[in-house]
Order: C-alpha cells, then structure tokens, then sequence
C-alpha cells in the first residue's frame, strides 16, 4: 500500500507569491519544474482558470498521474507534460515547441510522499526496498550500486560533502566490510548497519537520516540539476515574471540565495527566506524543514541599471 496523495507545502505563500507578480497576461504561461501528483498545479489552476500548465517531472509515475489528472485541460491544449529533468528545459522546449517564455515558474524540490511511502522506490529507511532511490527509472546509477561498487575514499566525500555527516568513517568502513561477505542490496540492510555502527544519538532522528539523503542526492544529481536548472529558469521568464523554489536540504538553499543574489536576469523578491507556518509545520512533518526564495525578473530596459547599481558596475 501506498499513498498517492501529497500535500503542496506552503501553498498559500506560493499562491500569494504569484498572485503578486506584475503580469500583464491573465492567460499565463505557468510551468511546474516538479509537478509531482500536481498539488501546486491544481491550486494554481483554480486561481487563475485560464493558464496554461506546462510540466515536467523526472518520475514516470508522475507523468502518468499527470496525464490522467489534467486529461481534459490536455484536450484542450491547456496542459503538457514531459518526463524529463528542469535543468534539460532547453531541450523540451526545443523538441517539444514549448513556449519560450513563462510568467510563473515553480520548483519544490526533493521526493513527493508516494515516491517516499513506495517501499520499492528505496527512498525511505521506513519501508523495506530494494536500494534504488532513482526518480528517474530510466537512468543508470543506483544507491546500490554507490555503496557496493565506489571506493572507500568516494563513500567518505558523499557522506560528507552530501549528507554532511562530519565523521563518517565507522560507517564506510563497516560498508567496505560487510560488502566482502556479500552485497548490500536493501534500504533495511543499509539503515541497519549504519544503526550498528553509530548507533542513535538524537531522539527521534533516525541514525542513517543524513547517509540516506546523501545518496538521494548524489543518484539523482539534485545539486547539480539545481544549479544548471536556476540558470535555464531565470532566462525563461517574462518580464516581471517570477521563479520561486521550495528547497527541504540547506546546501539547496545556499544555492538558490547564491544564484538569485547575483543573477544579472533579475532579483530577489524576499530578502529574508520564508518559512512554513507554525501551522504548517504542526500538520504536515515534511514541511518543517522547508524554505522558499522566489525571483524576479526585471524588465528588460531596468536590467542592466539594477544590475550595475547592485554589483557597482561589476560584470560577471
Ligand atoms: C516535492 S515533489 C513535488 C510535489 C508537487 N509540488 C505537488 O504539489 O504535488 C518533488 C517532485 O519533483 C521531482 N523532481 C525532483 N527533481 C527533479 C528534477 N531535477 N527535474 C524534474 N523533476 C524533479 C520528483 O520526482 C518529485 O516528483
């Protein structure tokens, strides 16, 4: 059994962050670079009917929910989606003769509830799977194939760089040793062994949290996508057109306050990074560690003020 319902993390605050946008077009151009069971997209669609919802989302199972979720609105040549990463955006609008320009573009980064409550999918150290954690099915590298087959040394730079575990020497090393006897193949097998060799420290967090998350990242090359996907975005957007990003994992976010801060397209709407509700967090777990940022684009004359007022002249 798992749940094929997600819930949309700060909902309202996206709402409001687009419903201020200055946009000239009341048919908008929308474009969901992670439209995961379409929670966003759906609340989207009642606030502004006439918009045109163009999607993409690295996971088949969500193109496939996509498609028979949006079937009428795709009828009517109001809905599009592709299987596909939105650092590739380029491309789909070239294959697929996408619109060039989007007046509200979104990101909520990370797994949706199904991926993680799907045992089979690997995601989670809760459900009993196969070591996978792909969201794309089609591509190649696997967690199991990380921690059967990368050198000591690699293990350590993940674990470190990626999940940010300050030592993770005990746990490499019992890796090393354990796939000697025979491959590590299952999320149970992982969490069990990192629980063996570390043990638990804080109540409530899971030992093998911050090992899993690396391996997430590194499989699906989230912080790579991250930083080519901000670039292709910010150039996509109309004139006052606004990106905003939901980021769960602090190296995320340093990467979108980094980008928006000095990107030459546009500016940051928020200074300050906005967090869920108490409310939120109180409903929804997932939700706590979530963070939005959002984007503007200048119009295109004030450009180049903005930007030589903000970086003192200075070109990048
Ligand atoms: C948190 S969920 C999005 C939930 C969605 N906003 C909703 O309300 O239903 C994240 C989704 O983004 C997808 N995803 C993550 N990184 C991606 C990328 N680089 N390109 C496309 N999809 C991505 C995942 O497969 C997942 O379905």
């Amino acid at each position: 059994m798992h749940s094929q319902n997600h819930y949309p993390v700060m909902l309202n605050e996206v709402m409001d962050m687009f419903a201020q946008a200055d946009i000239e077009n009341p048919s908008h151009n929308y474009l969901d670079g992670t439209f995961g069971r379409g929670g966003h997209a759906r609340a989207l669609i009642d606030r502004f009917p006439e918009l045109s919802l163009y999607a993409l989302d690295k996971d088949k199972e969500a193109i496939e929910h996509g498609k028979e979720q949006f079937a009428q609105r795709a009828k009517n040549k109001k809905f599009f989606i592709e299987q596909a990463s939105f650092a590739s955006l380029d491309k789909v609008i070239e294959d697929k003769h996408w619109p060039a320009k989007y007046d509200m573009i979104l990101l909520d980064l990370g797994v949706s509830s199904p991926q993680l409550d799907q045992g089979s999918r690997g995601f989670s150290f809760y459900h009993q799977g196969p070591l996978d954690m792909r969201m794309d099915q089609r591509a190649p590298l696997t967690a199991e194939e990380i921690i059967n087959y990368w050198s000591e040394e690699e293990l350590v730079d993940i674990f470190r760089d990626y999940g940010e575990v300050f030592r993770p020497y005990n746990v490499v090393k019992s890796i090393i040793r354990e796939r000697k006897k025979g491959s590590i193949s299952s999320t149970s097998d992982l969490s069990g062994l990192i629980e063996r060799s570390v043990g638990w420290k804080k109540k409530g967090k899971h030992p093998a949290t911050q090992y899993f998350m690396a391996l997430r990242l590194v499989v699906n090359r989230e912080l790579e996508d991250l930083k080519e996907g901000l670039q292709a975005l910010m150039k996509r957007l109309v004139p006052g057109g606004r990106l905003v990003v939901i980021t769960f994992h602090s190296l995320e976010d340093r990467i979108v306050k980094q980008v928006f801060k000095t990107s030459e397209y546009g500016k940051p709407v928020n200074k300050k990074v906005i967090k869920p509700t108490r409310e939120e967090e109180l409903e929804n777990k997932r939700s706590r560690s979530a963070k939005l940022r959002a984007f503007e684009r200048i119009i295109e004359q004030s450009l180049k003020q903005e930007f030589d007022k903000r970086h003192g002249g200075r070109h990048e």
